[in-house]
């Protein structure tokens, strides 16, 4: 079934036996933004005895934080008084916030880490060439990455340099990484420029044909004359066994979890919903991502007030899934939860 040629390119697994986490301990952490990323990543620091404070503009997050227990000042202030800057907002608003608020205050005193290479590796934000310039990512949504850190459990990401001015570069993303949390697990070394081609294509390629398969099968399951509520319940049941069986052991095992039907319709039918011209799609796909394609089509919405972005939003939620989804979500909640 594979198609992959040569040997498999292996990572090592970097974990917390290989930082040093007194690399930063006497350096002001400064966390800009408190949304998915800001508050865990924020609160895992502080966990860990860091001095952290959140430079957020006035609004719901800056809250947030504030009841959370953190001072919060605005993000010109939090870079001026910070040492180790953290960039937590937004991608698409990146390049202005740095331009007005970052920028101007940047020293060589200061390590700027990002959360994704997008902004840096696209060109949007050009680092000056006298600082450190690092990524400590995790691979999951900040209420994750707080929920698993806050319960003694690990997450996997990535850390990554982009510029070593102080020699010191690799050992203070991993200090980094181990204060947000993803040494608990282990991350592997990236570069800005890898993390966002996987990112992008994980995004384009995972989500998107995720979105596609449920709605489809659910829409076919409709047209044959079987009810909503049993459409939705099965079309969206076997994707959350097999994800939530992936988390807890290899797919090899997981397929052969269920009924001895299910392995064998899962394993002998593989190709034919998801056919393998998918394959060639997919290395087009990664080569518009590589080549900034993705970005400029990205950056051209929003100058356009995302009418395209906005038209798709409208349409899932018009989908007639989305009655019967009420429906289960309020179930869900009255049994027990999500
Ligand atoms: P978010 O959308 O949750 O960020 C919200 C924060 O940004 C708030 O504090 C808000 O005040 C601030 N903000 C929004 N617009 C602003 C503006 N115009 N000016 C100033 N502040 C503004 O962001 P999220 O998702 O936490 O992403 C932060 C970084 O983490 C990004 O680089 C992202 O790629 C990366 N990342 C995100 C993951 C996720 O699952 N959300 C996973 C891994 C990395």
């Amino acid at each position: 079934m594979a198609e992959t040629k040569g040997t498999l390119k292996r990572d090592r697994l970097y974990t917390e036996e290989d930082a040093d986490l007194g690399l930063i301990k006497d350096r002001k952490i400064a966390v800009l933004g408190y949304g998915s990323q800001g508050h865990a990543q924020a609160q895992n620091m502080r966990d860990q005895g860091l001095d952290v404070i959140v430079g957020n503009v006035e609004d719901r997050f800056a809250e947030q934080a504030r009841s959370d227990g953190f001072e919060v000042v605005p993000i010109a202030e939090a870079v001026q008084r910070g040492r180790v800057i953290l960039m937590l907002i937004p991608d698409e608003v990146q390049p202005a916030v740095y331009k007005s608020d970052i920028e101007p205050h940047l020293t060589r005193e200061h390590t700027l880490v990002f959360a994704s290479g997008y902004a840096v590796h696209f060109g949007l934000i050009t680092p000056p060439g006298f600082l450190d310039v690092i990524m400590a990512v995790p691979t999951c949504v900040g209420a994750i990455v707080r929920e698993r850190y806050a319960r003694g459990q690990g997450i996997f990401g990535h850390f990554g340099i982009h510029q070593d001015v102080t020699g010191q570069a690799h050992d203070l993303a991993l200090a980094v990484a181990m204060g947000i949390g993803i040494l608990r697990f282990g991350a592997t070394k990236t570069t800005f420029g890898e993390e966002v081609a996987i990112n992008l294509f994980a995004e384009t390629a995972g989500l998107s044909g995720m979105i596609k398969y449920l709605l489809t099968a659910f829409e076919v399951l409709i047209e044959a004359g079987f009810s909503a509520e049993k459409a939705y319940c099965e079309t969206f049941y076997e994707i959350q066994f097999l994800v939530e069986t992936i988390c807890r052991m290899p797919l090899g095992k997981a397929v052969a979890f269920g009924s001895p039907t299910a392995t064998y319709l899962a394993l002998t039918k593989t190709g034919d919903v998801v056919t393998d011209d998918v394959r060639e799609r997919m290395r087009q796909m990664l080569a518009r991502i590589q080549a900034g394609e993705m970005v400029r089509d990205w950056n051209l919405e929003q100058l356009a007030g995302c009418p395209v972005l906005n038209q798709r939003k409208r349409e899932i939620l018009e989908h007639p899934i989305s009655e019967v989804e009420k429906l289960f979500m309020e179930r869900k909640l009255a049994s027990g939860g999500i």
